[in-house]
């Protein structure tokens, strides 16, 4: 963005003296700060920070936020991310006092009203997957899929079944797959893809065996392809005594279409910040909440909220539970936007919102299809991988190219070089509440990019204050905090 007045600027602004507000002289007798605190520890100096007036300031903290991208500013195709719009009523509604100044400590008799929106937002969340029993207390989608592992290894050490050491895990996961199975103990073994992008079931059958505990599968499928052969999959795994565990991200485009439970899965997670809603990117907030099915409830994490008589409480009394893994009630502020969106939309709206993502990315596709390859056949479920390979090969143009010469033409980027198993992906989900216009104009851009010089491409952004950073740089060596420089 091109900020005529810089934001960097702050401390250059500083003019000694210049204030917001002036802070009355405190009237409270204290001892002196030398008799309380050893001088060594005394600063001799105040810190030093910009001075400067409340407009200044407005100013600067203003502009700053207006560099970010966000939903509420541009369209946000962030493949496996749902970056949809996040409804603003949902805000003022979790702002309300009664909610938002909850303590979680407070006794159950005065949070009823609370309890009673978290248990019907489990039997929701029950009825959506098919699945039973719901705990809502993991924080993401990656925790989610921790605690189902941690829940399927408690029910296979309460069988007898220790050696059940394996988790098979298809090459197109997302990496929070293999990262959860190591974490909760167990080898993951990779499932290959067929030229498809399904599970490749002879691979699948000869990774088969009486050690695998569970089977991780995406459906739809990090390509954005559904699993047409998932009954035959989940029979084959059940045939082995395994679990079958469905990572839920991709949860937008079956709603109300078809359950995990009823095409065999056992376990999955919900990510309900994206499906269901709640403002998130850079790492949160999220909320991850698994359903499983009747046999795995005892293992869940304590406690569930449960309903007694007229009253609702949380049940502690657990034995077989694999114990808390976030404190309190889960990330309630998500979970609450999430109730919301359900609540407003109702089972008709909800499939609705899957029928729209569904036909939006198809849409989508058919338009990107004219300047990209997209390397598996369609029609797509809620999202979809194109492939910058040919332009790499044919220009040197690489798929982050692309992606940051998008940034030029106002819209954020698509998941990048993931999933792993295509070249140069590029990996789009439009979502259920972008119009064709918004679609239209991205393809518009898109097919524009593909023609520009390769030059400019390969140094794009042009139209933004940072140009290239040194991703890896910033990973591995953050300047987090601010250094006067005199
Ligand atoms: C397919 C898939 N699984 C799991 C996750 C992890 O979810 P979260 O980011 O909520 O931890 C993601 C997140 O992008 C995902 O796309």
């Amino acid at each position: 963005m091109n900020n005529t007045q810089s934001t960097d600027v702050i401390f250059e602004l500083s003019r000694p003296g210049r204030r917001c507000h002036r802070t009355p002289q405190s009237d409270v007798p204290t001892q002196s700060l030398a008799e309380l605190i050893p001088g060594e520890h005394l600063a001799t100096q105040p810190p030093p920070l910009p001075e400067v007036s409340e407009i200044d300031l407005i100013r600067h903290f203003t502009n700053l936020s207006a560099r970010n991208m966000s939903i509420d500013t541009n369209f946000y195709p962030l493949g496996s991310c749902t970056m949809k719009y996040n409804p603003k009523r949902h805000e003022r509604l979790a702002a309300l006092p009664g909610f938002a100044s909850l303590h979680p400590l407070q006794d159950d008799d005065t949070t009823q009203g609370m309890l009673e929106l978290l248990f019907e937002m489990q039997q929701y969340l029950a009825e959506i997957s098919g699945l039973p029993a719901v705990s809502l207390q993991p924080a993401a989608g990656a925790q989610g899929e921790l605690t189902a592992l941690y829940v399927a290894a408690a029910y296979f050490r309460d069988k007898g079944q220790t050696h059940r050491k394996k988790v098979l895990v298809p090459d197109s996961a997302h990496g929070t797959n293999p990262a959860s199975a190591a974490l909760a103990g167990f080898d993951t073994v990779t499932v290959k893809s067929n030229a498809k992008g399904l599970v490749d079931i002879e691979d699948l059958k000869a990774k088969l065996s009486e050690d695998v505990a569970v089977f991780m599968i995406t459906n739809p499928n990090t390509l954005g392809l559904f699993e047409t052969q998932i009954k035959t999959i989940t029979d084959l795994l059940h045939g082995v005594g395994a679990l079958v565990y469905l990572d839920g991200a991709n949860m937008n485009a079956i709603l109300g279409i078809t359950r995990p439970g009823d095409f065999g899965a056992d376990m999955q997670h919900y990510n309900v910040h994206k499906t269901f809603t709640g403002p998130h990117g850079g790492g949160g907030p999220g909320s991850g909440p698994i359903a499983v099915r009747d046999f795995l409830a005892p293992y869940l994490p304590a406690p569930v909220v449960i309903k007694d008589g007229d009253r609702f409480r949380l049940l502690f009394d657990m034995p077989k539970s694999i114990g808390r893994v976030r404190s309190f009630f889960g990330n309630v502020g998500i979970l609450f936007r999430g109730y919301c969106y359900i609540r407003t939309l109702g089972p008709d709206g909800l499939r609705e919102v899957s029928e729209q993502a569904v036909l939006n990315a198809n849409y989508l596709r058919t338009r990107v299809s004219e300047a990209f390859d997209i390397p598996h056949a369609g029609p797509c479920m809620h999202e979809f991988v194109a492939s910058a390979r040919t332009l790499l090969r044919e220009r040197k143009v690489r798929a982050m190219d692309i992606c940051k010469r998008l940034l030029d033409y106002g819209f954020h980027a698509p998941t990048v070089y993931f999933p792993m198993v295509v070249a140069e992906a590029l990996m789009m989900e439009p979502t259920e509440t972008e119009s064709k216009e918004t679609l239209d104009a991205f393809a518009d851009a898109l097919l524009k990019i593909k023609g520009e010089d390769a030059d400019l491409l390969r140094t794009s952004p042009h139209s933004h204050i940072i140009c290239r950073p040194d991703e890896v740089k910033a990973a591995k060596e953050p300047i987090l905090r601010w250094t006067a420089s005199a």
